[in-house]
């Protein structure tokens, strides 16, 4: 067990270790901020093949208030619109920190995109200290995200 534990966690480093050179001769020279989260998504759904796998964006509101928009993702359909604080996105933008959800039924207030999302990792965007976006990533595993995850997540969003 152990072993196939060490094996699994090896495949995963070597994936994200594969990938963020690739990634980052993607967005290097390219100053568009919406092309380099597209082919970010892009580029980690090939490569996991996760359920979903997107950002969403702070933006004001008609009435001024932010609130995360929906911007490129890769996988289903999903809510445009979350507020601060609400579903796992809105609560890592409210502490600006990533949040595990090994089981998103046992999360309070957790937002169903898909019936089919076990399992989620929040990752926040900071520009100059403050939350700009979220990174969302949902798997249609339980249990499917660890401190790899979000070790790699982190390093590929600090690129930005
Ligand atoms: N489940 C998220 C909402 C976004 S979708 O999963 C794409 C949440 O609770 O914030």
């Amino acid at each position: 067990m152990a072993e196939d534990l060490h094996i699994t966690t090896g495949t995963k480093e070597e994936l994200y270790q594969s990938l963020i050179p690739q990634i980052n001769a993607l967005i290097e020279g390219e100053s568009d901020a919406i092309a380099n989260l597209a082919n970010i998504c892009a580029a980690l759904k090939e490569q996991f093949n996760w359920l979903w796998v997107g950002f969403y964006i702070v933006k004001p509101n008609e009435k001024g208030e932010d609130e995360l928009v929906l911007g490129p993702f890769q996988g289903p359909v999903a809510c445009t619109r979350i507020k601060k604080g609400r579903g796992v996105c809105g609560a890592a933008w409210q502490q600006a920190v990533t949040l595990i959800v090994p089981d998103v039924e046992k999360f309070p207030g957790h937002i169903t995109c898909s019936s089919l999302s076990k399992s989620e990792i929040v990752v926040p965007v900071f520009t100059n200290g403050i939350v700009t976006a979220v990174l969302d990533v949902d798997s249609e595993l339980l249990n499917r995200f660890d401190e790899i995850d979000k070790r790699y997540l982190e390093e590929i969003i600090m690129s930005l």
